[in-house]
């Protein structure tokens, strides 16, 4: 029957996302070190490899601008199973920059810019729409390159919302899906944006649409009812008899990766050291990209005001802050370094005694095996996401947890996609009140093993049971589904 015949001719996905999974640098003339690259995107999908064939198809996050170079980098990723798209840096600045990270990212995460910034990006919005419309072109050359008859393409976040029209122009027996890593807005915060009808055509041409929350899922059914007139139906928009299916794959984690590596002896050995570091006091943990979103400043005020407001605690507990650099080209996240940096700086100065410093703030990604480390030896974990499709720092400490016999907690605001499938056993915040914050920072510091225990069997059961792989294969079966179901309906 059909529905065989198209799984059996599955031969591979080829995931296309920005950021491939490791980052470049040249190193001498034509060798590359590469990095695992940061975000809940390239933590979920690593986990999808060991289910798919998978060739990944993105940005390394470098300009190459000669052909020897060139040829050198895509013969080093791949080995990793990675095909580059390049791009120039005026395309980077104007798409990346630009249209991706200072227009699509704030808007979809409920960012206000300040005036100022609004303004000057909306004079110039249509030279940015364009490099992006530019770059998504760049990307489907380079998967349509690549595809083979069989494969499935799926496509990944707000960066690439052009792609599945451009595949379709290419190939229109291409199946092809595309999956939203952020929230999608409230319709009436997405109808602000000027180009809002084109970017919803080109993602409704995919064969399959799909966000972490039923939530997100609906808000853009109602975008598309709302901005483009369509029929919002129980499965998806409905455009002159055609459905678009949308619905909602909660993502997960590889849990497997973080549980082996806390048996390793690389990570056992920094465990010991770091528990000898904080012996005799609580410690706290925030892991973020130093992004707008993660709500790291209001995280330090409710610290400074838990500090303050017991006196008791001082010297006794410590914030261990992990602020990954990101996307530093952008000013908004210049700014965010200068403020972060302000408020550690004053905490620090009036808690910090000679031989004791309340927040050790870093400014840079860890190594597997220490962000590893730090989630196991570690009391709580503060995470105050401001808005957060997922969020899945909160899945990675929670699967970290099970090392000793002190489970942490997890404080998580409702904020957050993962406070949905958490929430039972996270105390949940509201980022922005302050005061609520440094009262769960309380709860967290003085709750009894038995319901620390307790809520962490709860998480701990869903981080290991909605995994990555579970959430890819229901995606990718879907997908076959919703095709299938398709071409049912056009023999009929
Ligand atoms: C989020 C986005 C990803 C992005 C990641 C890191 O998780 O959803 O698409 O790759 O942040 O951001 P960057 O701009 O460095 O790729």
């Amino acid at each position: 029957n059909l529905n065989d015949k198209i799984h059996r001719s599955a031969q591979r996905l080829l995931v296309v996302a920005n950021r491939l999974p490791v980052s470049a640098t040249r190193l001498d003339g034509d060798k590359w070190d590469l990095q695992l690259s940061a975000g809940g995107l390239v933590s979920a999908l690593l986990g999808v490899k060991q289910i798919f064939e998978t060739r990944w198809i993105g940005w390394a996050g470098v300009s190459v601008h000669d052909e020897r170079g060139r040829a050198s980098l895509t013969e080093a990723l791949a080995l990793k199973g990675c095909v580059p798209v390049f791009l120039d840096d005026d395309t980077v600045d104007q798409y990346y920059n630009g249209y991706c990270n200072n227009v699509l990212w704030p808007l979809f995460h409920y960012i206000g810019l300040p005036q100022a910034d609004r303004l000057a990006a909306t004079r110039s919005l249509d030279s940015q729409y364009a490099a992006y419309q530019h770059a998504n072109k760049l990307f489907a050359q380079v998967v349509f390159s690549q595809y083979q008859e069989g494969d499935v393409v799926w496509c990944h976040d707000y960066h690439l919302m052009c792609l599945p029209q451009e595949l379709k122009t290419l190939n229109p027996r291409m199946k092809v899906g595309w999956f939203l890593h952020t929230p999608f807005p409230s319709s009436e915060i997405y109808r602000t944006l000027p180009l809002r009808s084109e970017l919803l055509k080109a993602v409704l041409t995919a064969d399959l649409i799909g966000f972490h929350t039923y939530d997100y899922a609906r808000h853009f059914v109602s975008a598309c009812t709302r901005i483009l007139g369509l029929e919002g139906t129980p499965e998806g928009v409905e455009d002159q008899g055609k459905l678009t299916r949308v619905a909602a794959f909660p993502i997960g984690i590889d849990p497997e990766r973080f549980i082996q590596a806390l048996e390793t002896e690389q990570v056992k050995l920094h465990v010991k050291e770091l528990l000898r570091f904080f012996a005799g006091r609580k410690v706290m943990l925030g892991v973020d990209r130093l992004d707008m979103i993660k709500g790291i400043p209001q995280k330090l005020l409710a610290f400074e005001m838990f500090l303050e407001k017991n006196p008791e605690w001082r010297e006794k507990v410590m914030l261990v802050q992990i602020a990954v650099p990101t996307r530093t080209d952008v000013h908004e996240y210049q700014r965010l370094t200068s403020q972060v940096h302000e408020i550690v700086g004053r905490i620090n100065g009036r808690y910090g005694t000679v031989t004791f410093v309340p927040i050790h703030h870093l400014d840079r990604s860890l190594a597997f095996h220490e962000l590893c480390a730090l989630y196991a030896s570690t009391d709580v974990a503060l995470v105050t996401s401001l808005r957060d499709g997922m969020n899945l720092v909160s899945y990675e400490y929670v699967a970290c947890q099970n090392f000793k016999n002190t489970e942490g907690v997890l404080v998580l605001s409702e904020f957050a996609g993962a406070a949905q499938s958490l929430g039972a056993g996270a105390i949940l915040v509201n980022p922005w009140n302050i005061r609520e914050m440094y009262i769960a920072i309380e709860e967290a510091l003085k709750m009894s093993d038995e319901e620390r225990k307790e809520r962490h069997r709860h998480n701990f059961t869903h981080v290991t049971t909605h995994t990555a792989q579970a959430w890819a294969h229901n995606f990718v079966s879907e997908l076959y589904d919703t095709i299938v179901e398709a071409e049912l309906r056009t023999l009929n």
